[in-house]
């Protein structure tokens, strides 16, 4: 979350007959695949979606499914599994860059997302949570029939093995749940950490000594005030529990198959119905093609999924042209509305030195040893919570963060979408954020808006959740092997200022308060000994950080007349045969970390499909 960098048993129905495949199975070389070979289904991107849709696919033993992956399977290094070794550089997309922002003074930044079997799970910060109730009746709202929070809390609960703290101490620690909302049965481990640092006292007893209230369960539908945050790790290991772990306990499964280090370079089609995928080694650019009998399912993450899709002919017509890819569905939403949460990084010095602290692994080699070895000995410790992260965080509306919230929905209001993204975009598209902006002020009181957390040492992070500005990822070439122009829009409505700006000055008051202000927090960035709001909202832009790894909404659910690209069911409009069901497919992005909602509406996606082909 916090980095800058910046067989159908008888598949094979080709020329070549039979696969032989190895000793596992399931993971399969370019080799082993020829033109004419079928699978029921073909997944592009094996990340946390497209896992997940192929898990519960291949549960019926009589579907083939192939997962075509961009990267390598990880090798369990400390730096994936031990959440205080957490390093996910090799597994990032590198490097993937913004176009210049304009609104934050021309600069380029990074785009953290993973590439790697298991996609964003393998390299997240395993933060676990769910947003807001609203947030996801929001998305029916905007057209995604049958998605609304009740819809899909069965859809939460069949993703999590919930695993409930130890009663001593969550009492000790004021963590609260409601077991009637969780699953204890899904692939995902989801626990909180049995370890803290002192200073999350402070921290904890500072935000209530302002009247922030303690969430019952963050989980509930209601994410808001102050809580510990519960992460995709398993407790009897302390070790992350990712999409990839659920695969290898389908190891042996012989009609689930993944062919890592290779891209899908593009969607075939027959007219308008999809018929399989080109796919190129990554090692040496030698292409092949595979086909699906039922359907190709695009699963590549937020960026890329748009990616493929206008490679494939779908996205806008006149956009397409100019790289000259003939246009199977005239779309104009396809990579539009990508949206993410704002970071800022705000930074203290502590005149009491307290010891230990959120940064001390990294400080101080002899406390990190001495820590490792109760790791290792199954005993709580710092290696417990993820690299130097927070382990509590606040969530609120804009009128908690606030006493101008009244205004600041005002300003939002004279906006209109052709000012805010050039009065020549498409008219659909347009049109759906207008409604997104009506739904988004109407709410804005009511739902999360921004969340802040202190690491209990040098680092507080503070996130923008709700952002006005939309951005949007355009393929620049025709090969796969070229980045998009990946434009998050960052400030374009300045509305998005005004808020991050609340939650920084109100953790200045949380800094303030006597159970913090008993460390002697010294502000060192990014605007320390600042009054004024226009210097202060200065210093805030030439530090934020406009992508926080949680991209979305390139291909939303919406209706096509609103900009958007997949029905209700998932599917493309314009073709057959076709569908994503990644994030991108989200109107409106979700608050705090987004994979719980990813796996949910994956799950939900791969009962639609099975519902689709009578699998059930
Ligand atoms: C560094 C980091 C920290 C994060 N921290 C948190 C956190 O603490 N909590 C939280 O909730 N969320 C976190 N997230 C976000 C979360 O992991 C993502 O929202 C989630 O993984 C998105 O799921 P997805 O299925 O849409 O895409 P992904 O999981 O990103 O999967 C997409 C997959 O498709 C592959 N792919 C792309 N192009 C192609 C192609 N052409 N051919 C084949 N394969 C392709 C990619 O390599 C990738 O593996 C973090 C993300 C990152 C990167
Ligand atoms: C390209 O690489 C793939 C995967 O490593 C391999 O199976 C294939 O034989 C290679 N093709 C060529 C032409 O070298
Ligand atoms: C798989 O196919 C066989 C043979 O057609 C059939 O008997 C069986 O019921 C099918 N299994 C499932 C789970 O659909
Ligand atoms: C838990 O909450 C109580 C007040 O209800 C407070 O006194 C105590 O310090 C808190 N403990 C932690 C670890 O936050
Ligand atoms: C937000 O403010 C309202 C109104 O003061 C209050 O009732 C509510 O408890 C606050 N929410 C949290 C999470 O503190
Ligand atoms: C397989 O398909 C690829 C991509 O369309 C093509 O370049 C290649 O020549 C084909 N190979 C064979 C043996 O037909
Ligand atoms: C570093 O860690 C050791 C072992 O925990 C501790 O004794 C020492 O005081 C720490 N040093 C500093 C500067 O905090
Ligand atoms: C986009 O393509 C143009 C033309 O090939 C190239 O000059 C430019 O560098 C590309 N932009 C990016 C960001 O890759
Ligand atoms: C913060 O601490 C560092 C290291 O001790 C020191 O170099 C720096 O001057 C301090 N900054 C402030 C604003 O106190």
């Amino acid at each position: 979350m916090l980095l800058r960098l910046a067989l159908n048993l008888c598949f094979a129905i080709g020329a070549k007959g039979h696969l032989h495949l190895g000793r596992t199975a399931n993971v399969i070389e370019v080799s082993q695949l020829s033109n004419g070979t079928v699978y029921d289904f073909i997944v592009a991107g094996g990340g946390i979606a497209g896992l997940t849709v192929a898990d519960r696919l291949t549960e019926n033993p009589n579907v083939t499914v192939l997962v075509i992956e961009y990267g390598p399977f990880d090798k369990r290094e400390d730096a994936v599994m031990v959440p205080g070794a957490y390093f996910p550089v090799p597994y990032l997309w590198l490097p993937l860059m913004t176009t210049p922002q304009l609104a934050l003074g021309g600069t380029s930044y990074g785009v953290p997302c993973g590439r790697v079997v298991g996609g964003g799970s393998v390299v997240n910060a395993m933060f676990f949570h769910r947003s807001d109730a609203k947030l996801y009746d929001a998305w029916e709202e905007l057209g995604a029939t049958g998605w609304s929070w009740t819809d899909l809390l069965p859809y939460f609960k069949k993703s999590e093995t919930f695993n409930p703290p130890n009663a001593e101490y969550a009492a000790q620690h004021n963590i609260t749940w409601d077991e009637s909302l969780h699953g204890f049965d899904g692939p995902v481990q989801a626990s909180y950490a049995p370890y803290d640092y002192a200073g999350s006292e402070n921290f904890y007893n500072g935000v209530v000594s302002l009247g922030i209230q303690p969430a019952k369960d963050p989980n509930n539908g209601h994410a808001q005030g102050i809580f510990r945050l519960l992460r995709s790790v398993n407790p009897k290991t302390q070790t992350r529990s990712s999409a990839r772990v659920r695969y290898d306990r389908d190891a042996s499964r012989p009609n689930y198959h993944i062919l890592p280090s290779t891209a899908v370079s593009r969607v075939l089609f027959e007219g308008t119905t999809a018929t399989g995928v080109e796919y190129v080694a990554t090692s040496n650019g030698s292409k092949s093609t595979v086909q699906a009998s039922k359907e190709v399912i695009v699963a590549a993450g937020s960026v890329h999924t748009p990616q493929i899709l206008q490679l494939s002919g779908l996205g806008d017509a006149a956009q397409l042209k100019t790289l000259d890819i003939k246009t199977v569905s005239d779309l104009q939403g396809v990579g539009q509305n990508l949206q993410d949460h704002l970071v800022l990084k705000v930074n203290y010095n502590y005149t009491s030195n307290h010891f230990p602290n959120g940064g001390s692994l990294q400080s101080n080699t002899t406390y990190a040893n001495e820590q490792r070895k109760l790791y290792d000995g199954g005993n709580p410790s710092a290696y417990d919570l993820t690299g130097t992260t927070g382990n509590l965080i606040v969530q609120l509306p804009l009128s908690n963060w606030t006493t101008r919230s009244t205004s600041i929905a005002t300003l939002a209001r004279r906006f209109d979408p052709a000012a805010l993204l050039g009065a020549s975009s498409p008219e659909s598209v347009l049109r759906g954020l207008e409604k997104q902006r009506s739904i988004m002020i109407r709410d804005i009181n009511r739902e999360a808006v921004g969340g802040l957390s202190w690491n209990t040492g040098p680092e507080t992070s503070i996130y923008m959740t709700r952002p006005f500005s939309r951005g949007s990822v355009k393929i620049n070439s025709t090969s796969i092997f070229d980045a998009p122009l990946i434009d998050f829009g960052a400030l374009t409505d300045a509305t998005d200022l005004d808020i991050l700006y609340a939650i920084y000055m109100k953790n200045r008051d949380i800094m303030s308060t006597p159970d913090i202000a008993v460390l002697g927090p010294i502000e060192v960035t990014p605007a320390p000994g600042l009054e004024d709001e226009v210097a202060i909202k200065e210093e805030l832009i030439r530090a934020l950080a406009p992508s926080n790894a949680h991209q979305c909404c390139t291909a939303a659910m919406m209706a096509q007349e609103d900009g958007g690209v997949v029905d209700a069911q998932n599917r493309v409009y314009g073709t057959d045969r076709l569908s994503v069901v990644d994030a991108s497919v989200w109107p409106l992005i979700v608050s705090g970390g987004p994979q719980a909602s990813v796996y949910a509406g994956a799950e939900k996606a791969a009962d639609l499909v099975k519902n689709r082909y009578g699998l059930l």
